[in-house]
């Protein structure tokens, strides 16, 4: 979302005129990332089906996978989350990749319809996020607005969703499915009271419960936790401020030294006055790898920051570590232990296990030599496998030519029933040939690299989160 759209649509439009008419202006950073390298948005959107495949597609393994990220249209935005959203999406079929296409999320913003500082519309989003399948819908996700409805068949943009009418904010881009109910789980945060709202839908995708839930404040809550009985909230310390929303450059959120850290423990169909609230360490989490319960204990594995957007929401430069927050619901005690000690971001693991005790979960590896804007383009990224049972990892490294994007698992079929039977999938950017590939790795040999890799002759920009349907789930 671009800075103006965000201050319209959260309705703090007379901070943005005032900051135009004093000249108040931040910093931009010297180098903005990504406007380079494989950060910089692609002009075309294109369809191509003549695809040339290296190594063996599974074939069982029939469906879409598709991701969003950001792409500015004009070419230039003001925050690396600043685009339009983009789809990159390739079918499958019968051990062969039928497409590969990449689409605009066809929103206000991207045509241009919003200008000037009117009123809030939850419509208007870049959607530029994530996106999930749920009661027999695709929905592209921005954070910032309403879902968007996507074809499956084409990636093309349906049009706006809100539960008819129940949906009256924001909904995050990190919704969980119940594996067992097929529940939609989800929340909104707003930097207006109220602050946070949660938010339950049936496998059908209708509605059963909007329930506001009190915050001290108007956090960046990004992700939450959700185990069989529970969802976890997480306020913590970047915040919505007053002085970056008129500072002019990037999203209106920086690191709060004062504000409270603290996550908040719900019963899935609880209400506000149920929550309780369990302080912990000053941090900040973008991610959720899972969360469930143990015991007396509500679990929550996590990419932890221990500081970021500490001058402006361009200081992305700090390593998130895989850590575990255990919540004890009889001491009301939190504790928080390192899981492993090297930088990682974009955790997952088997959706099927989403709310329950899991074994394995999957993650980028982040260079932390690389910790400024300037030496971006020499990081050497990879895909991380951890065996939380024995602490061993299994990691791809495929150097600093070839960076992977977030890795999605996919089950082997609907009937596998081991935890890491299946393939991670990922679109590979190879920096020498400026093109990249969707690959598709064993999930139980990650370190011996792509089982096979379409080669796609265009760039897939780097972007976050995606999705696989298969074809039995689309019906
Ligand atoms: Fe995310």
């Amino acid at each position: 979302m671009k800075r103006r759209d965000f201050l319209e649509y959260t309705g703090l439009g007379a901070i943005g005129a005032a900051a135009t008419l004093t000249g108040c202006s931040e910093e931009q950073p010297a180098v903005k990332f990504w406007q380079n390298g494989n950060f910089r948005p692609v002009s075309e959107e294109v369809t191509l089906t003549d695809l040339k495949v290296e190594g063996v597609i599974p074939p069982e393994l029939s469906g879409l996978y598709v991701r969003n990220g950001t792409n500015s249209s004009s070419g230039v935005s003001d925050h690396f989350f600043g685009g339009d959203g983009m789809l990159h999406g390739v079918r499958l079929e019968a051990g062969k990749a039928t497409w590969y296409r990449n689409r605009y999320v066809d929103t206000p913003v991207y045509r241009k319809e919003t200008g000037g500082f009117g009123a809030p519309k939850a419509e208007d989003t870049t959607s530029a996020v994530s996106l999930i399948y749920h009661g027999g819908k695709l929905m592209s996700l921005g954070e910032f607005g309403y879902p968007y409805l996507i074809d499956p068949k084409d990636l093309s943009t349906l049009g706006v969703f809100n539960y008819d009418g129940q949906l009256t904010g924001n909904m995050t881009a990190h919704p969980r499915i119940d594996p067992d109910t097929g529940e939609l789980v989800f929340f909104g945060y707003n930097v207006m009271a109220p602050y946070l709202t949660y938010m339950r839908a049936d496998a059908a995708g209708n509605m059963l419960q909007v329930e506001p839930v009190d915050m001290t404040g108007p956090s960046m809550v990004h992700d939450f936790g959700v185990t069989e009985n529970y969802v976890v909230f997480m306020e913590m310390q970047v915040r919505f401020s007053w002085l970056a929303a008129i500072a002019g450059s990037g999203l209106p959120f920086k690191w709060d030294d004062d504000a409270p850290c603290r996550f908040g423990v719900m019963p899935r169909t609880g209400t506000n006055a149920d929550v309780k609230w369990f302080d912990v360490p000053s941090c900040f989490v973008f991610h959720i790898m899972n969360s469930f319960e143990q015991g007396d204990e509500v679990i929550v594995d996590a990419a932890r920051y221990d500081q970021l957007w500490v001058k402006n929401s361009h200081d992305f430069f700090h390593p998130a570590r895989l850590s575990r927050f255990s919540m004890n619901m009889k001491t009301g005690k939190a504790s928080v232990d390192r899981i492993y000690d090297s930088a990682m971001e974009f955790p997952q693991v088997n959706r099927a296990l989403w709310t329950k005790p899991y074994r394995y979960g999957y993650s980028l590896v982040v260079d932390e030599k690389n910790d400024a804007p300037e030496r971006i383009e020499q990081a050497e990224g990879g895909i991380r496998k951890y065996d939380l049972h024995t602490g061993a990892v299994d990691s791809y490294l495929p150097g600093v030519a070839i960076t992977p994007g977030e890795a999605v698992f996919i089950p082997a079929s609907d009937a596998a029933t081991g935890e890491d039977e299946g393939y991670l999938a990922s679109f590979l950017y190879d920096k020498n040939a400026q093109t990249s590939a969707f690959a598709l790795f064993d999930a139980t040999r990650v370190f011996a690299g792509p089982i096979a890799k379409v080669e796609l002759p265009v760039r897939v920009p780097v972007g976050f989160h995606g999705v696989w349907i298969p074809d039995s789930a689309m019906g």
